[in-house]
């Protein structure tokens, strides 16, 4: 406070302005994974006892937290925007095409923010809140552990339209995912260990109905039992696992064994097995498990902190659906 006081005095020397203005211009706002240390030492212990509840209630639920985090960040960057309710004056991105009638977990998060705001009241931001329980949930379902460096702030906005233009569709062929992918600076190796995360959760007939009944690479028995839950026409809700091996309660590397073997649920997915640039990556990541938890973490580490909104921007949401 003292030396913010002392900067802003208006006798202040020019030379001071530019290098302050230098600063803010270069300055890399950093995250860091002690910074609730102080602030709110629980944090990580009540976000993680909410996340092991919820998913030992529903171990779908690990999926969906999971998911959550994958589209708040490729959308303006880890700042919570996906989780702004509409309001009458306001349409954030719940209600874009990847999102709508799709996403889940809000429930989860109010809990966990309800406990937050009751133990630290108004420290510990959504967005931080979002990257653990992800990372929580993994590591739930048997996949690896990672640390989460904290420090993100909430938007006081959200982005409609670039939730429809920067999260992938289901119908993507290879070069198009690649792009997307790239669009927010990820490797092609990196897309290739996060769509492992396909290895929980469920998606629903409308998004693998043309892959069942139009795609030829894909596997008979399989194509078979999928079409008799998804039908050619209606039951656009009716759900899959994408790995029904053991109905997406693991996390593990068995996503990329299905793909090798054309089981890949989306045509996304199976594009990443067709023949392909990335065709080499999904076979070690399918020989080879601890690759695959290596590199997923890498790069979960990497998506959590795409344009985090820092301090001085941004606020804590003291309710994760509306600003404060
Ligand atoms: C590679 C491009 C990707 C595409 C095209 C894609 C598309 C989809 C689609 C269509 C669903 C089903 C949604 C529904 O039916 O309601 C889904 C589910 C899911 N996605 Fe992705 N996704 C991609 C990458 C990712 C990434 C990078 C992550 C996480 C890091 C992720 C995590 C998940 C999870 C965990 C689910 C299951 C959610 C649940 O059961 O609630 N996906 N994805
Ligand atoms: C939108 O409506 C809320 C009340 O629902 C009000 O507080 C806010 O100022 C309005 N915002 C704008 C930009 O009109
Ligand atoms: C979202 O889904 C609802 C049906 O649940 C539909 O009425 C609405 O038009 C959809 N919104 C958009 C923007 O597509
Ligand atoms: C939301 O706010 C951020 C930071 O102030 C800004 O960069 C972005 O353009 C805004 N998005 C929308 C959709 O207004
Ligand atoms: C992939 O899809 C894009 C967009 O639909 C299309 O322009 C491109 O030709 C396709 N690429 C391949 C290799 O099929
Ligand atoms: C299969 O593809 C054809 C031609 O693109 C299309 O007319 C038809 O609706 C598709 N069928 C399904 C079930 O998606």
């Amino acid at each position: 406070m003292a030396a913010s006081s002392f900067f802003l005095n208006r006798h202040l020397k020019l030379s001071f302005c530019v290098f302050l203005l230098c600063l803010s211009g270069t300055a890399v706002a950093q995250l860091s994974s002690t910074y609730y240390l102080l602030s709110c030492p629980l944090a990580l212990s009540v976000i993680e006892a909410e996340v092991v509840t919820a998913v030992s209630s529903e171990p779908r639920m690990g999926a969906s937290l999971l998911r959550l985090h994958f589209h708040d960040c490729f959308v303006q960057g880890c700042d919570a925007s996906v989780l702004l309710d509409d309001t009458a004056n306001f349409t954030g991105e719940k209600t874009a095409f990847p999102n709508n009638n799709s996403l889940r977990g809000f429930d989860v998060i109010d809990s966990i923010k309800y406990k937050l705001e009751q133990l630290c009241p108004g420290v510990v931001s959504c967005a931080d809140i979002l990257a653990v329980a992800a990372r929580d949930s993994v590591y739930a379902l048997g996949g690896p552990h990672w640390e989460v460096r904290l420090g993100r702030k909430d938007s006081t906005n959200a982005s409609f339209s670039d939730a429809n233009k920067d999260l992938p569709a289901p119908f993507l062929n290879l070069s198009s995912l690649i792009t997307a992918f790239a669009n927010k600076g990820f490797s092609q190796q990196e897309m290739v260990a996060l769509s492992g995360s396909h290895t929980i959760g469920m998606a629903a007939c409308r998004m693998f109905r043309n892959r069942i009944y139009n795609d030829t690479n894909i596997e008979s028995s399989f194509q078979a039992s999928e079409q008799a839950v998804c039908p050619a026409v209606g039951g656009d809700g009716k759900l899959a696992f994408f790995d029904a091996t053991n109905n997406g309660n693991s996390f593990d590397n068995l996503y990329y064994q299905n793909l090798v073997n054309q089981k890949g649920l989306l045509h996304s997915d199976q594009e990443l097995f067709n023949g392909g640039a990335t065709d080499s990556l999904v076979q070690d990541y399918a020989r080879d498990s601890s690759l695959f938890f290596h590199d997923f973490a890498d790069a979960m580490i990497k998506m959590s902190e795409l344009t985090p909104l820092t301090a001085p921007n941004g606020q804590v949401r003291t309710d994760c659906r509306k600003i404060n």
